[in-house]
């Protein structure tokens, strides 16, 4: 969802800026803008409809807006529709235009996040004067500042602070007043926001990659703070208004991992990543042949004290704890449930303080998931997160954190985080059948040891399956089925192919299509039966036959060995054989790779599909 940028330094603000918005045009955007000041002149905004190139078009790739002082923003709309009125930043003065050009506005600001309450507040605003050009709760937010700023002839700090107590929702908001020249206002709640340093320059983003190229030295700021930044150096302060001392915390994540290094697509070098992602997951989880969660605090008492696991998340973040439920329960005989985050809350869920809940999240900032934590915690219940991005919310508010060590994923698909939460699982399970039931620990970690090879193995031999999959680039519609660990690894592979082919695609329990899906099965219609699993091959490829007598053109994923499925099937790919339990992380690469090249030979925007952000901040 919408990025935020800043800068303040002896650069040129404009090209730092958007060199910053490029770096996070995979959270998903439909228009973007600058605002930049040069001294104590007034900010110059520019703001542009649809891509970034648009907007660095309109300026000579930032060279005409001159300025070492600025802000950015991409905006996925929320409050009105794409265009560029409704572009952020906006402005405090009541012009009648678009908040485009030399703007004389006393605030100028750019928002991440969603103001609930703007209704209302607009009405006040408007009963004191202020009139809007937008349809945005963003500038109701900009004129509340610039409101209190004057009302009460206060500070930035009261001002801003004074603003955060009135409204409701979430927020990043960055802010600058014209007649504070050399400085940029923030302050955040619910919506990710960072600060990095480097000697002489500041800078502010949504999320690590737009200022890695810069410096990794950053501040997280939290909830209901204020920071401000002048040249190299930043202030915080709470409600308050006191300054309060935070930490600098050095991100380990290399610049080059926030580039392409020479793939057309950041899906493809990420899927190529999965094996050392997983690698570096696995070593961070074990010790001297062991599972370690000391990093995380977990204890083995409080492990034998749990009675039932609830893992909740959303989108791919939740298949891979539905994999996990298989695995959990089989390995270390605890009652697990899988949870979609946005169904959990609101549907009222009997919580126990002798459950644990695991969350889990690529970006560690997803609104559902993070209102699940919130939930479970206000019922006293302990929450484990599995959280890919240091520092974000959901590691911050968790009781115990297990980091998957993907490091910066960029496409919105994602590939490397599902392989390192899948691991994250597995460490999981396999600690909770140690400690609950004395289960030997070694075979499983071998095993999880001997993946990453196997899927540089899957990886060698991609080109058959480009072939394969480039004829199905106008495929109507697609199935994807199994059962247990098959059947999770299928919805996976499902929402892979929709988010970023456009080609509809359902992912079902094998044994459930007869029960009313299998009237969409046509001539031709591809269905694709993942069949890793011993003890359910044979009843998943009854399955497909039920299919393949209506038509249906059958694709298998097994294991090397079960050559009987060519009788039955079209088309098979083979990946090599594993402990069965942790088949998903070798069955999901071919369907990761499908996936890509079907996106590919349709011509379409592979990292950034239409409609999708990658980080979703609303319920
Ligand atoms: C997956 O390819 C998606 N882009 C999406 O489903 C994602 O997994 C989901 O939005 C959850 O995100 P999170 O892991 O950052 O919480």
């Amino acid at each position: 969802m919408c990025g935020i940028v800043g800068y303040i330094g002896r650069k040129q603000a404009a090209p730092v800026l958007l060199d910053g918005l490029a770096k996070l045009e995979y959270r998903g955007y439909d228009s973007a803008g600058l605002a930049v000041r040069n001294g104590s002149e007034s900010a110059v905004v520019v703001k542009s409809k649809g891509r970034l190139s648009n907007l660095s078009e309109m300026t000579d790739r930032g060279n005409t807006l001159v300025g070492t002082c600025g802000i950015g923003h991409t905006r996925w709309a929320t409050h009105g529709e794409p265009s560029v009125k409704n572009a952020h930043p906006h402005v405090s003065g009541n012009c009648a235009g678009s908040g485009s050009g030399n703007v004389e506005s006393d605030v100028v600001g750019v928002h991440n996040g969603i103001i609930e309450n703007y209704i209302e507040l607009k009405a006040k605003l408007e009963r004191h004067g202020y009139t809007f050009y937008s349809a945005t709760d963003t500038e109701v937010v900009i004129k509340l500042i610039d409101y209190y700023y004057k009302k009460y002839k206060i500070g930035p700090v009261d001002a801003l602070a004074k603003t955060m107590v009135r409204v409701r929702g979430s927020y990043a908001l960055e802010v600058m007043f014209s007649d504070r020249p050399g400085e940029i206002w923030v302050a955040r709640k619910d919506s990710p926001m960072i600060i990095g340093i480097a000697d002489g320059e500041s800078y502010v983003a949504s999320d690590v990659p737009a200022i890695l190229k810069y410096t990794r030295n950053v501040y997280y700021i939290g909830n209901f703070e204020i920071a401000k930044l002048t040249e190299g150096e930043v202030h915080f302060f709470n409600l308050d208004g006191d300054e309060i001392e935070k930490e600098l915390v050095a991100i380990q994540w290399d610049a080059e991992s926030a580039e392409k290094g020479g793939y057309q697509h950041f899906m493809m070098k990420e899927i190529h990543e999965q094996p050392k992602a997983i690698q570096d997951t696995i070593n961070s989880l074990t010790k001297d042949g062991h599972i370690d969660l000391s990093a995380c605090g977990l204890s083995d008492e409080e492990i034998k004290s749990f009675s039932s696991v609830t893992i909740v998340a959303c989108g791919t973040a939740w298949h891979s704890g539905v994999v996990g439920q298989y695995v959990f329960e089989r390995l270390a005989g605890i009652p697990v449930r899988t949870e979609l985050a946005s169904e959990f809350r609101y549907r009222h869920p009997l919580l126990g303080k002798d459950q644990l809940v695991v969350v889990v999240s690529q970006s560690g900032e997803t609104a559902d998931t993070l209102a699940a934590l919130r939930l479970a915690k206000e019922n006293g219940v302990k929450v484990l997160a599995i959280v890919n991005v240091v520092g974000s919310s959901i590691a911050r508010e968790a009781d115990y954190v297990l980091y998957t060590l993907a490091g910066p994923e960029i496409a919105v698909a994602s590939t490397k985080a599902y392989s390192t939460q899948l691991i994250a699982m597995y460490a999981l399970a396999i600690k909770f059948a140690s400690v609950r039931k004395g289960v030997e620990e070694k075979p499983y970690i071998d095993s999880i040891n001997a993946l990453p090879n196997k899927i540089e193995e899957i990886l060698a031999k991609k080109e058959r399956l480009q072939w394969f999959s480039s004829k199905y680039s106008n495929a109507k519609s697609i199935f994807f089925i199994g059962r247990g660990i098959d059947y999770a690894v299928s919805l996976e592979g499902s929402l892979k192919l929709k988010e970023i082919s456009y080609i509809h695609s359902e992912a079902y329990a094998a044994g459930e299509l007869k029960h009313g899906t299998i009237s969409l099965i046509e001539e031709n219609t591809l269905v694709i039966g993942v069949l890793t699993q011993s003890e359910v091959l044979e009843k998943t490829i009854s399955n497909m036959v039920e299919c393949k007598a209506r038509g249906g053109y059958l694709m298998g994923i097994t294991t090397y060995g079960n050559y009987q499925v060519e009788d039955t099937l079209n088309f098979v790919t083979y990946i090599p054989k594993c402990e069965e339990l942790f088949a998903a992380s070798l069955a999901v690469i071919p369907l990761q790779l499908m996936a890509y090249y079907v996106s590919l030979s349709k011509g379409l925007d592979v990292d950034k599909p239409r409609n999708l952000a990658k980080s979703v901040t609303v319920e």
